[in-house]
């Protein structure tokens, strides 16, 4: 396995939730010299610099300043994943026998993924702390709870296709009844807190199945959350890799795509566009010269695309057909449910065949809905030039997801290139 899917595997497996995925790139931008913004605060910037805000503990924008800012060129990928997150007081009793926890599904996974593997519990709670409120990750990081399938001898038709029931099927069995075993005792034992003084909680069921290279030359990287985690980690190692600025370098990583965006911290927020205004203004530029910003700055959002299926190839388009390391996937949809367009494909090949990198495209075959991407989400808020891509990958929403071991490297060497590029619209063309 080569140094950079080692990488990609040791964040993945320290990043369960969203939570712990943001809390882990603070810590990158923090030890590369990035000084925090909060909201809550005066920003006072200088340049060159670099920033980072964090919104909700989950959605972090990193900015990295030259000298002179005229523009942005941002990345945008989201950090959560569909799972099943646990009720406040989620303790249920079954069959007079067992004790099971009652979850509901956050996103849309592939339900059977999750079934007869051991599972964690990670994500966040808020602990009564010398009066105050204090949010805490937790990650309860061992063999804790598994959701078991029916046998095969007591539901003859489960290899003919079956319907999962979030409130029947996946709920997973945590303790023999009669042992009164309660979730909140097992957090103040992790937490060395009293159990009354845990005051709420936000926990997600976590695979905790490590990541692997495999096949004849490892080709392939198979790993929990690779939507859209691949992404967000590759655009993180190109954003802090040491290269000469023509234009702020920005790094987004957002939190609930999975489930529409629409949240405070999510794409369909003004979170980004917060922060811009902000950084525009902390740089006492007026609002016509922020507007000119926004004109000569361009958006990649990078998030995972589907492979052609070696089981099934009938699912994907006849043309348009992307295979696993065949370098960055460029997305189209003439609804523009994906925000590429003729300039921006144009502009991020250019990019891409600069440094070396394949591209290769996606549409959805015509007659099978896609999903949408943050992209043209986020453009509702700030009207930036973009484009979407992603990196191939099977069974995506899978508990354990398979994409092409090269393609991480391409899309950092990608996105470095990106970053460091000389974007520059004129009247005659954009220079990149
Ligand atoms: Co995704």
């Amino acid at each position: 396995m080569n140094d950079i899917n080692r990488g990609l595997l040791d964040f993945i497996a320290a990043s369960p939730t969203a939570f712990h995925a943001a809390d882990n790139i603070e810590k990158e931008l923090i030890a590369a010299g990035f000084e925090r913004l909060c909201e809550g605060h005066d920003w006072h910037i200088t340049l060159p610099g670099k920033y980072y805000v964090v919104r909700n503990g989950s959605s972090v924008i990193a900015l990295d300043l030259p000298e002179k800012v005229d523009g942005f060129l941002l990345t945008a990928a989201h950090a959560d994943s569909p799972s099943f997150r646990l009720r406040e007081k989620p303790e249920l009793e079954s069959a007079g026998a067992y004790t099971r926890l009652s979850v509901e599904k956050y996103g849309g996974m592939l339900c059977s993924t999750w079934m007869d593997r051991p599972l964690g519990v990670a994500g966040r709670v808020v602990v009564r702390e010398n009066g105050r409120a204090v949010t805490k990750l937790v990650w309860l990081d061992r063999d804790l709870l598994l959701i078991p399938s029916v046998a095969i001898h007591m539901d003859r038709s489960a290899n003919d296709g079956k319907a999962f029931n979030a409130n029947e099927d996946m709920l997973p069995l945590f303790a023999v009844s009669g042992e009164n075993m309660r979730l909140d005792a097992l957090l103040a034992k992790e937490l060395g807190c009293a159990e009354e003084d845990i005051l709420s909680r936000e926990l997600n069921l976590c695979l905790r199945e490590r990541g692997c290279v495999w096949g004849p030359e490892g080709e392939f990287v198979s790993a929990p959350q690779l939507d859209d985690l691949q992404c967000v980690y590759a655009c993180l190692k190109a954003f802090l890799q040491p290269k000469t600025l023509h234009k702020a370098a920005v790094f987004c990583a957002m939190d609930n795509e999975e489930v529409g965006s629409k949240t405070r911290q999510g794409a369909d927020s003004s979170f980004l566009e917060d922060v811009l205004i902000r950084v525009s203004d902390a740089l006492g530029k007026t609002r016509a010269q922020y507007r000119t910003m926004l004109a000569q700055s361009f958006m990649v959002s990078a998030d995972n695309a589907h492979a052609v299926h070696p089981n099934h190839p009938e699912y994907a388009d006849r043309v348009d057909r992307p295979v696993l390391n065949g370098g960055i996937v460029i997305k189209y949809n003439a609804n523009q449910r994906y925000i590429t367009d003729a300039v921006s494909a144009a502009v991020f090949s250019e990019v891409c065949r600069k440094a070396g990198v394949p591209v290769q495209r996606y549409t959805n075959r015509p007659d099978i809905h896609g999903g949408v991407t943050m992209g043209n989400i986020s453009l509702s808020h700030v009207s930036i030039r973009s484009l979407d891509v992603g990196l191939a990958q099977l069974a995506m929403h899978s508990a354990y997801e398979t994409a092409g071991a090269r393609d991480t490297e391409y899309l950092i060497r990608a996105a470095a290139a990106f970053f460091g590029s000389a974007y520059c619209v004129t009247p005659d063309g954009i220079e990149i």
